[in-house]
């Protein structure tokens, strides 16, 4: 017997990011938004282990290290009981790009195991053991577009009306999430920025209200893309290379170091992507859509 959890990526539509905090940890206003790019991740009964397959999974731990096998060790801990299961991740979602790949699989794992173990588990059970395994993995389960205050784990949905048309410009190597943070408190230290409380733009959810894709591409932010671009400047080209062909907006996605771009509808999208991909700025050039919902269990 097994079971395959289906998984979404996701992209910040705003993140602003407040001061550090003394758990090393900086609060967060977070738009969080599911994308039709997925990972699955089957669990089978067996000793604990994690093998991974895709395209491109270059630095992606197999075995314990993996997120998948910590959330499934968080979970056996919460029912008393082994953690016996073999996981086989299926990605395609960019590793250490921004888009919480290792946090959907870490979702993925949660949900996967409970139905494997016959485990009665309500869904705001899940939510706080996806909080102790990683700040981004609740929203893998929640899915969908969703505002995330604290770490960015305390969820609530955000209405958002149609769908919208996304190009992700994935680049060569990831970015480390932590290494990004750091980055972003060395330079407003460097510059006397003083790190305000974030707030929730009005602008932006008015547009996910409205389902206007040019009012939320013109509101798109990222308190983090300064520290991304300063990491890897070569994003600056991608960026702009994206406001030239004429996307609706253009942001660094999470930490980075994918880039995300909004377009009209599915004609603008493929465009955009072709222009990106002939003006040779990112390693790949994929579209989806959003939002969508978060893990679910397939078979
Ligand atoms: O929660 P998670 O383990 O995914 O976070 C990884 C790292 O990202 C943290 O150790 C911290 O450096 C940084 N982070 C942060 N503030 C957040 C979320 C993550 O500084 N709200």
């Amino acid at each position: 017997m097994s079971v395959t959890v289906k998984v979404p990526a996701k992209v910040n539509l705003q993140l602003g990011v407040g001061p550090l905090r003394d758990d090393g940890y900086h609060d967060l206003v977070n738009v969080f938004h599911a994308v039709s790019l997925f990972d699955e991740v089957t669990a089978a009964h067996g000793p604990l282990a994690v093998t991974v397959a895709g395209a491109s999974i270059e630095g992606v731990p197999a075995g314990p290290d993996n997120l998948a096998a910590r959330a499934a060790r968080r979970l056996a801990d919460h029912l008393g009981r082994e953690a016996d299961v073999r996981l086989h991740i299926d990605k395609a979602i960019p590793v250490a790009g921004g888009m919480a790949g290792g946090s959907a699989d870490a979702a993925a794992a949660l949900l996967a195991c409970a139905r494997l173990w016959e485990a009665d588990v309500p869904f705001e059970t899940l939510l706080d053991l996806a909080a102790d395994v990683g700040s981004d993995v609740p929203f893998a389960l929640f899915g969908g577009t969703a505002l995330g205050l604290g770490r960015g784990e305390r969820l609530t949905a955000l209405p958002c009306e149609g769908e919208f048309h996304w190009v992700f410009a994935l680049a060569d190597g990831g970015l480390s999430t932590p290494a990004v943070f750091a980055e972003c408190d060395r330079l407003r230290a460097a510059f006397e920025q003083e790190a305000g409380w974030p707030h929730e733009s009005p602008e932006l959810l008015a547009a996910l209200t409205a389902g206007d894709a040019k009012a939320l591409g013109a509101a798109l932010g990222n308190d983090l893309q300064p520290a991304a671009l300063s990491l890897r400047p070569s994003l600056g080209r991608t960026l702009a290379a994206g406001r030239e062909f004429g996307a609706l907006g253009g942001l660094v996605s999470g930490s980075g170091p994918t880039c995300a771009f909004l377009a009209a509808d599915a004609g603008h999208a493929a465009e955009l992507a072709a222009a990106l991909d002939e003006a040779d700025v990112a390693r790949a050039l994929v579209t989806a859509t959003g939002p969508v919902p978060g893990a679910h269990v397939l078979s």
